[in-house]
């Protein structure tokens, strides 16, 4: 099983957002994402200041992920809820749903269509978002992860991240490590990032697990600058951030390399005595499931539980107000 570049090229956002699919960060340029980010740091303020929102005041989300989810679940419908909207809320719709009976995609969206404003989909396939938007005619709908495709929204708030820790999304230099070829939020990541002019990323992975050629070639002809390592010597020193992912052992074409791949790069207290410096965060889309030593957990620069966590519900709040909002 290999990723595919997203073929088809949805709406791009510009300055407006109202009603449009969320589907690929290929919709996104520097100014969308700056009217964005203006929005979360604003609904950032009012939410630490007690206020409330109330932009999806009358409205009704459904929430529809057929794969499992954690963060992007429930800050979906936490950020739902506090912008005054309501969800209906539907995990594993495989072993629940008329999905099971065979009902096709498309359909179920339609039903969905005709109970609430808005879907919010994740799904085990690449490009169901995409098919089911195109099955829509009245509500837009947002990817929150398809397969190993895309990973729009985990993109933004790890942008945002970085905007609010270094005040720019240019000239930055990293490590991305992991599964790049399954990881679906490093293919957004770094597409995002490649809008902007000077980035640098190292790309730290076992061969069996290099980005894409498709995705490496598309990305390098825009602006970024992509090195690929297969040592932790060869991180170099003067990194502004190291992304760290895990391997998608649930992805992998054959499932006994797992034990194989998996844990071949460790954030260690040690490594990051070794390659890190005083300026830089670590950051990981979540779930670790041993490539950071909870041991960094409480060292500053460990960014993926104290900024990504609660970044994540104030982007997808400022997007929900911005597509869905009055
Ligand atoms: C990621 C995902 O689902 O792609 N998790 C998340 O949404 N924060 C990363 C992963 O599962 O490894």
């Amino acid at each position: 099983m290999h990723t595919q570049v997203f073929v088809d090229d949805p709406v791009k956002i510009g300055q407006n957002f109202a009603g449009k699919h969320i589907i690929s960060i290929r919709q996104f340029d520097p100014q969308s994402l700056e009217i964005l980010f203006h929005k979360t740091s604003t609904i950032k303020r009012c939410l630490q200041n007690g206020e409330q929102g109330e932009a999806l005041a009358g409205k009704v989300i459904t929430l529809l992920f057929f794969e499992p989810s954690s963060r992007t679940f429930s800050s979906f419908s936490a950020a739902i809820k506090r912008l005054g909207g309501q969800t209906i809320e539907y995990q594993n719709p495989m072993q629940t749903s008329s999905a099971i009976k065979g009902e096709t995609l498309e359909d179920t969206v339609r039903v969905f269509e005709g109970y609430s404003d808005g879907i919010v989909m994740r799904h085990f396939e690449e490009g169901a978002p995409a098919r089911a938007a195109k099955a829509l005619s009245r509500i837009p709908i947002m990817n929150a992860g398809d397969g190993s495709g895309e990973h729009p929204t985990q993109a933004l708030l790890d942008m945002f991240t970085l905007y609010e820790k270094f005040g720019r999304l240019d000239h930055l230099k990293g490590v991305i490590a992991g599964d790049l070829l399954y990881g679906r939020t490093v293919h957004s990541l770094l597409k995002g990032l490649s809008f902007y002019p000077g980035n640098t990323f190292y790309l730290l992975s076992p061969k069996e697990l290099r980005l894409p050629r498709e995705l490496f070639e598309e990305y390098t002809k825009a602006r970024v600058t992509l090195v690929e390592i297969e040592k932790e010597t060869d991180i170099p020193t003067d990194c502004q951030v190291w992304y760290w992912t895990r391997v998608q052992k649930e992805r992998l074409a054959d499932p006994s390399t797992y034990e194989v791949l998996k844990n071949r790069f460790i954030v260690t207290k040690k490594l990051l005595k070794e390659k890190g410096n005083a300026d830089m965060i670590i950051m990981h889309p979540l779930p670790r499931v041993g490539e950071i030593d909870p041991a960094i957990d409480t060292d500053p620069r460990a960014y993926y539980l104290t900024h990504e966590v609660p970044n994540g519900m104030y982007v997808r709040m400022a997007l929900l107000s911005l597509v869905f909002g009055k």
